[in-house]
């Protein structure tokens, strides 16, 4: 009754939302009449831009028995534990097989409104699409937006970008923090069956500035078939038992008094074997609410040893450094959080080669 109601209410808006733009365009009424051939072939035309038609979602039901926790966690980790065994989603839009000659798979997590940032990232480091002869191949991960986004528009300028860039990888679960170890699921099972030839991965956020040009490098001497995962790596976290913080996780989730060695989850990269154990290994490990966190544990699991490079700064910089120094971007592989418009001047920067920095390769 209740999934019932909802689709009537999700109906309701689509339509409205849909009469709204009919509304506000320019032609209504020449979707509606008899049009010449012309015509129609630019509605065709027009047509191809509309995101395609829903798959009908997976049910998945909440377990009821999670309300028995403490009432004194907070309403979404509550949400989470009552959802946590719903794993499977369809995959929405989907750029097919990588190459099989692919080098390195950038896999970058995005939001569905976050356009500026991926086209920032598509023009400055991940432009380059082949390396010694190998490709190089940018994919983004997505959900689905939350319902307080027009939602429609959006789909529409997903199923455009699909089409122009063929780049988006996108899954039928709600775009939020909470789900986004499940995003890591679905990415894991994606490599699988689509990029399991990717020598590497890097994984990271789209408000990260890569160098590819030292990821390379890095790479180059490295052999995809044995255990590697690099990044900026933390151990023994506290997990943080204050509510007022993004990250707090009740005692109901996690009880133990550290977390196991795990990678900020800003950018890591890994070997395509360490990638293929992860899947393995996650398909049977209970979801946690920080991705990050989460291969962590299946790392542990694993018994690979995450290594930490000091050229991953997805924690920040600290104070001192100039955080615009461009010899200090030279020497590092990952710097977190950069608007748009910053990395675009940092590209440049990079890639000036007149620039003289006192030393330019691996800061370790
Ligand atoms: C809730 O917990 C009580 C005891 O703490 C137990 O008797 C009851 O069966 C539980 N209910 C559910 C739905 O798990
Ligand atoms: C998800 O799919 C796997 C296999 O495809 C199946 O074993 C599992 O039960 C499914 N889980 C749910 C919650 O539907
Ligand atoms: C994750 O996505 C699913 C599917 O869209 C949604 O039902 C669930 O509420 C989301 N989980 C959280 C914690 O928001
Ligand atoms: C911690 O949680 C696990 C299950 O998640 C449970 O088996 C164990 O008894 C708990 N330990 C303590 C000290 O509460
Ligand atoms: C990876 O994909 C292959 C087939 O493409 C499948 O047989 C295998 O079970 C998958 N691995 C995991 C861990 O799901």
């Amino acid at each position: 009754m209740f999934l019932r109601l909802r689709s009537l209410i999700l109906y309701t808006i689509s339509l409205s939302v849909f009469g709204l733009f009919i509304y506000f365009n320019k032609e209504p009424k020449s979707t509606l009449q008899s049009v010449t051939p012309d015509k129609r072939e630019a509605q065709k035309q027009e047509f191809i831009f509309w995101a395609p038609p829903k798959t009908k979602p997976i049910q998945c039901y909440p377990d009821i028995s999670t309300l028995n926790i403490s009432s004194s966690i907070p309403e979404l980790h509550r949400l989470f534990l009552m959802y946590k065994h719903c794993r499977n989603f369809s995959t929405l839009l989907n750029p097919g097989k990588c190459d099989k000659d692919t080098f390195l798979l950038l896999a970058i997590k995005s939001l569905p409104i976050n356009i500026d940032r991926r086209i920032a990232i598509r023009n400055t480091w991940g432009k380059r699409q082949e390396f010694q002869n190998n490709k190089i191949k940018l994919v983004f991960l997505l959900g689905k937006t939350e319902a307080n986004i027009p939602a429609q528009s959006l789909d529409q300028l997903l199923s455009y970008e699909h089409r122009e860039f063929n780049d988006i990888v996108q899954w039928d679960f709600i775009d939020n923090f909470f789900n986004l170890t499940l995003k890591e699921l679905h990415f894991l099972r994606w490599f699988n069956n689509s990029c399991s030839h990717a020598k590497f991965v890097l994984k990271g956020d789209d408000d990260v500035f890569i160098n590819t040009y030292n990821i390379l490098e890095f790479l180059d001497e490295m052999d995809p078939n044995a255990d590697l995962f690099v990044g900026d790596v933390i151990s023994k976290a506290i997990p943080i038992r204050n509510t007022k913080v993004k990250y707090f996780i009740p005692y109901e989730m996690y009880n133990k008094s550290h977390y196991p060695l795990y990678a900020g989850g800003g950018g890591y990269v890994m070997s395509r074997r360490t990638t293929q154990q992860l899947l393995g290994i996650a398909e049977s490990t209970e979801l946690f609410p920080i991705d990050d966190v989460f291969v962590g544990m299946c790392l542990e699991k694993m018994n690979v040893t995450p290594q930490f490079h000091a050229g991953f700064k997805t924690f920040g910089i600290r104070k001192p450094v100039n955080p615009f120094d461009p010899c200090l971007y030279k020497g590092l592989m990952v710097v977190h959080k950069l608007n748009p418009t910053e990395m675009w001047i940092m590209w440049s920067l990079v890639n000036d080669r007149a620039m003289q920095c006192a030393q330019s390769k691996k800061a370790v």
